[in-house]
């Protein structure tokens, strides 16, 4: 792993690079990668198609743009979804020979990259290239009538990447090459609203190293930690540190494996999707418990907690404004924190593998991410384990 072996290099004082405190900006208080939002998450799919289907009818996504063979697109199909502040990229291979199709048949479905909108891609680039980051891409023009975009792309852990876009005045649908997508209208919305967080699986050992990543490389900084005392069961374990950047908009935990007696939902992970990937995406709702409803009205299997967890939930998070009874009759999780309360809950596994799932959250002032959750909800999950002779 590129980064494991940068900063255990420097550790040993083996530096492949020289990076100066003052050349970090370090201390200064100024943000050394501002990004104004998440523009994009995309995913490798098996069959865009049906996947853009899946997310719009179960998901309550509106497809909004398309590339294809229909608009000079060979090698691979994407759908563009959106709802509200979130957008996903659905991208499929149109044959074997497309790096999509290795992608898939390596990792099975999941996400390959989060895009950040900036201001100014080449600064950017300079910068994180400069800081030792890995170059996928050099910044580049994309133009089509609507205007022109620049991009370029880094590589971080595994295969997955990040996109940084810069847009000006581009007036396009999404992207050049993408046209807008003519289908029929959309169904009525399920109320998600934003990206909360999105967490990262690494292997062990390598979780510290992605956290120097996104501290040095990309100025994030440490919002939370917890260590295997805060996530365990009586069978597995892991660690988890939250990175976020400077203006709090991208929150980015980052889990590795801990020892256990029993293989850990982390591991399992690794093992399916071959290596370090996105384990989750956190979706906000303004109103979870409508939100919740309709996703289970639609399909969506979410993991069920055990009855017991809801026998002393009101001593735990105290007076809260959802009905306990739709709390428990739904499933949710309620968790506390100094500055107020979340509500959330869980998928399954999104695809064959068991690797990519989802998280909907409505927070009431808390911005903590459930820690009085971890131990009833990781039970759950390695019931499910359990069942797929992977615990
Ligand atoms: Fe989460």
């Amino acid at each position: 792993m590129f980064w494991g072996r940068v900063w255990a290099g420097r550790k040993k004082g083996k530096s492949i690079m020289t990076v100066t405190k003052d050349h970090l900006n370090l201390g200064k208080g100024q943000d050394i990668l501002p990004i104004q939002r998440i523009d994009y998450v995309e995913f490798y799919v098996g069959n865009a198609r049906q996947a853009a289907h899946y997310y719009r009818t179960v998901f309550g996504f509106e497809i909004v743009a398309y590339k294809g063979l229909e608009t000079g697109s060979r090698d691979t199909t994407s759908y563009v979804l959106r709802q509200n502040k979130i957008t996903f990229v659905v991208t499929g291979a149109l044959n074997p020979e497309s790096p999509v199709a290795e992608h898939v048949k390596l990792h099975g479905d999941g996400v390959k990259d989060i895009a950040f909108l900036v201001d100014d891609v080449n600064k950017v680039y300079t910068e994180v290239t400069a800081r030792g980051a890995r170059s996928i891409q050099e910044p580049v023009d994309l133009q089509d009538r609507y205007g022109h975009v620049r991009k370029a792309v880094i590589g971080v852990y595994g295969d997955t990447t990040h996109t940084f876009i810069q847009r000006g005045d581009y007036i396009g649908p999404f992207l050049p090459g993408y046209q807008a997508f003519e289908g029929p209208a959309s169904l009525s919305k399920v109320g998600l609203s934003s990206l909360d967080h999105m967490v990262a699986n690494v292997g062990w050992n390598e979780m510290e190293p992605w956290v120097e990543f996104y501290r040095k490389v990309m100025g994030f900084s440490q919002l939370a930690s917890f260590d295997d005392k805060d996530i365990s069961t009586e069978y597995t374990a892991l660690m988890s540190k939250v990175m976020q950047n400077g203006n709090g908009r991208v929150k980015l935990p980052i889990n590795e494996p801990a020892p256990g007696t029993r293989k850990s939902q982390v591991e399992e992970y690794l093992d399916f999707y071959r290596g370090p990937g996105i384990q989750h995406l956190a979706l906000t709702t303004g109103n979870i418990l409508k939100t919740v409803e309709e996703l289970r009205r639609r399909g969506v299997d979410f993991i069920r907690v055990p009855d017991t967890y809801y026998e002393n939930l009101a001593e735990r998070v105290g007076h809260i404004k959802e009905p306990l009874d739709e709390i428990r009759r739904l499933g949710l999780l309620v968790d506390r924190d100094d500055e107020g309360y979340l509500v959330q809950i869980f998928t399954r596994p999104q695809a064959d593998r068991p690797t990519f799932f989802f998280e909907i959250i409505q927070r009431h002032h808390a911005r903590s991410f459930g820690k009085g959750n971890f131990k009833a909800l990781f039970e759950a999950i390695e019931a499910d384990q359990a069942l797929r002779g992977t615990l």
